[in-house]
């Protein structure tokens, strides 16, 4: 049986899932797999910044893989669970809001995403829209109104660096290329709700190779608090992830 390189994956090993909930960062995995209705979680594969685990939700079996930060990451990951039969995709990420209204360990789900994320061009030409499936949408929204976490949705930036491209204060040099001056007022008069660094690969792609994506993200950096703390890293995640495994409960029992 075939292997994937990136993941260290077999078809087998992930027992023809057909589901994955995608973190970032390799020491989420663990706690989705292990967040009810998940059941039976349990590691497979480590690999680079992939880990893997295997959880089922009844008798569904659902995959758990981080994709590391940034589109050329997300890409292997997804491509390479699309060849191992997987064919739902929901990210469970981390966020900064750049609305006034939101707050730290609020959940923004992705209709849309602004394509700065460059890996997204690799799949179509940037006139093509970077968009959410609307079941995993609607059950996202339903999962966060079941669990009263307050929730936003809409459009996300996602941006190909953390630093200059969200306009940054505390990076290194300070200094900003002219082209991304002002484009965090510009996102922010133009409604848009956050910034990350995945949604748009993710979304282009899938819609792009006949897949379905989802995308809820934690509020872990505001306008007011730039600083990402462990307290609002820990309350964001939290909820990011109590919503995600809830909505894809949901989407197996209504069956979306
Ligand atoms: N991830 C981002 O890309 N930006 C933030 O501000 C927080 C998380």
């Amino acid at each position: 049986m075939p292997q994937v390189y990136h993941l260290n994956l077999s078809e087998r090993e992930i027992a023809g899932a057909q589901i994955a909930l995608l973190p970032g960062d390799p020491a989420r995995v663990e706690k989705i797999a292990t967040t009810e209705p998940i059941k039976h979680g349990r590691f497979v594969a480590s690999h680079r910044e992939f880990c893997t685990w295997l959880g089922f939700i009844g008798e569904t079996p659902i995959v758990i893989t981080s994709t590391g930060i940034g589109g050329p990451s997300t890409a292997i990951a997804v491509e390479e669970l699309a060849q191992l039969g997987v064919r739902i995709f929901m990210r469970v990420g981390t966020t900064g809001a750049i609305q006034p209204h939101i707050t730290v360990g609020d959940v923004v789900i992705t209709t849309g995403a602004v394509r700065l994320d460059g890996a997204s061009t690799h799949y179509a030409p940037i006139e093509y829209p970077a968009v959410a499936d609307y079941n995993l949408v609607w059950a996202l929204v339903e999962a966060a109104q079941t669990l009263k976490i307050p929730y936003h949705v809409g459009i996300t930036c996602s941006s190909a660096t953390f630093y200059p491209g969200q306009e940054r204060s505390d990076s290194f040099s300070r200094y900003i290329i002219k082209d991304l001056q002002g484009t965090k007022d510009e996102w922010q008069r133009l409604g848009v709700l956050n910034y990350e660094m995945e949604a748009a690969t993710l979304f282009t792609m899938c819609s792009a190779l006949g897949l379905r994506a989802g995308c809820v993200c934690g509020v872990v950096d505001t306008l007011t608090q730039e600083q990402i703390t462990p307290e609002s890293l820990q309350r964001a995640e939290q909820n990011a992830i109590q919503v995600a495994v809830k909505a894809t409960g949901i989407f197996l029992e209504k069956q979306l």
